[in-house]
């Protein structure tokens, strides 16, 4: 019996990518959250792959790095010098092969710098390649400029001969508009021994890959190839032009998916997912906003305009308005900004709000409480119902440590307070504005911490004798005079 579950998997990602002008290698580079090389993985673990092997070069020791942190199942082989695709594809064999594995079913190579391939389509790539019994079934696309790619040179009756880089190709051959998208379906058992029999007789002088489709032909093998119905998901990423195009085409994508959930997405040209953001109907995003890495958004809850959220949740109901977050949780109905920052660790209870030019980071904000403006709170615990004061500051940092600070609930403290860490204000309590809170409150008392208020009547008039104010002092206090009680 043959199945379609591949015995191999193999993604090609050795290769340099000058063209990027970059100090990361090429596949490391990200679109919507996951790097190059990520999506090509997460494609092919969708076939469930006996075996899954991804050649690295350029940056391998970087690129074997990332691979362990994302697939731990994945085997970074490395290829020590560039010989070309088929070289690679050989040297992915020879390290299974030395630890025992002979894979004799389908072996499907992939490219790791083609981001938006998808599982469905590696998937019926290996379908049709069991289902027509092929010794090799290769992936094509119909381009609008095929320039720089492959181009499947077809037989009279339609069947596929060879493939032609586009360097090596005749003037009529660079007019076939079909490509080679890099990717293959083997039959494991034939393509170690026709790897073997490539030569490097091209303009290049590497091994190409898709010669071994010659090669098979020749054998007297079946070839075949499956056109794939849209072009746009095999683009290849060989400069930052095409990394936007890519990231521009999978957002769509993302996009897309978000609102035939139910997702109200108000601008779709300026908002931005990553693909591991989730969401449940009736959520709203607004225009400009990111939504990156392990966000949620929850029924009903509106986001933007002009907000950032990475790893943060936000409950039912809650809006979040031009605000920046990092893995912050936010509780159903809050409401937060516009202009807030809710740094690491921020927990706001259901039904808070944190108002604008408000900063919060490691910590929580009790169900129905308010910080309404200009705050900075840093490693506090603040309970139910509470209401801190405009410009108030949780000092945190004595400079070298951090402390922590308590707020009970149903407390109000005045507007710009300091509470000077560690310190703890009790429930159902007061502070007056403009204090410093150095010392513990108890619950129910009013804390005071500022200096008495003392006046030094005509004083302007002494020092500052011709001035404007000293003029407008004067009417006021003629004016009391004239009607005395009344000013
Ligand atoms: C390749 C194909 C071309 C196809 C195009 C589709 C060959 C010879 N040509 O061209 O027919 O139309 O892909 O995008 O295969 N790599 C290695 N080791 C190497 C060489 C390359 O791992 O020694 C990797 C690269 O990192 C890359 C992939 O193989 O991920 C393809 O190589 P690249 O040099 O980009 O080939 P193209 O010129 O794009
Ligand atoms: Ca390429």
């Amino acid at each position: 019996m043959s199945s379609s579950r591949p015995a191999a998997i193999i993604v090609l990602a050795a290769g340099e990518g000058t063209r990027m002008k970059s100090s990361t290698p090429k596949v490391l580079h990200e679109i919507c959250g996951r790097s190059l090389v990520g999506h090509a993985v997460t494609a092919a673990r969708g076939l469930d792959p006996a075996e899954l092997v991804v050649v690295v070069g350029h940056g391998k020791d970087r690129v074997s790095a990332h691979l362990a942190d994302i697939d731990s199942g994945v085997r970074a082989v490395v290829q020590e010098r560039q010989l070309g695709t088929a070289h690679a594809v050989g040297v992915a064999l020879a390290a299974l092969a030395a630890d025992g594995v002979e894979p004799t079913g389908t072996v499907v190579v992939t490219c790791g710098d083609v981001p938006m391939q998808t599982a469905a389509t590696l998937g019926s790539l290996a379908a049709t390649h069991v289902a027509d019994g092929n010794a090799v079934t290769m992936l094509t696309m119909e381009v609008p400029d095929p320039t720089g790619y492959g181009r499947v040179v077809r037989g009279a009756d339609g069947s596929v001969v060879e493939v032609v880089e586009h360097r090596d190709a005749t003037e009529e051959q660079r007019a076939i508009r079909e490509a080679n998208a890099g990717i293959f379906a083997f039959d494991g058992r034939l393509l170690a021994d026709a790897l073997a029999r490539v030569d490097t007789d091209n303009d290049q002088g590497e091994q190409y890959l898709p010669d071994v489709v010659r090669i098979l032909r020749e054998d007297g093998h079946r070839v075949g190839a499956c056109v794939a119905p849209d072009h746009r998901e095999l683009v290849g990423i060989n400069n930052r032009v095409q990394l936007a195009q890519a990231r521009r085409l999978m957002n769509d994508r993302l996009l897309e998916e978000a609102m035939l959930a139910g997702v109200t997405v108000v601008d779709p040209a300026t908002t931005w997912l990553d693909v591991t953001v989730t969401y449940e109907p009736d959520a709203v995003i607004h225009p400009g906003s990111q939504l990156l890495g392990a966000t949620h958004v929850a029924a009903e809850a509106e986001i933007g305009p002009g907000t950032r959220l990475r790893d943060t949740v936000v409950g039912p109901g809650a809006v979040v308005n031009n605000t920046v977050a990092d893995s912050a949780h936010v509780g159903a109905g809050a409401n937060v900004g516009p202009y807030a920052y809710l740094r690491p660790g921020t927990v706001l209870g259901q039904e808070s709000k944190v108002g604008t030019f408000v900063e919060l980071k490691n910590s929580t904000i009790g169900e129905g409480t308010k910080v309404p403006h200009l705050s900075y709170v840093g490693d506090a615990t603040i309970g139910d119902h509470t209401n801190i004061g405009a410009a108030t500051v949780f000092v945190n940092y004595d400079g070298e440590e951090k402390h922590h600070s308590t707020v009970g609930s149903y407390c109000r403290t005045g507007a710009d307070n300091m509470f000077v860490a560690p310190v703890t204000i009790g429930d159902g309590s007061y502070t007056a504005a403009g204090s410093v809170i150095t010392r513990d409150v108890p619950p129910g008392s009013l804390g005071v911490a500022r200096g008495q208020q003392r006046n030094v009547e005509g004083w302007v008039g002494r020092k500052r004798p011709a001035s404007d104010a000293a003029q407008a002092a004067q009417a006021a206090l003629a004016a009391m005079e004239r009607k005395p009680g009344e000013a």
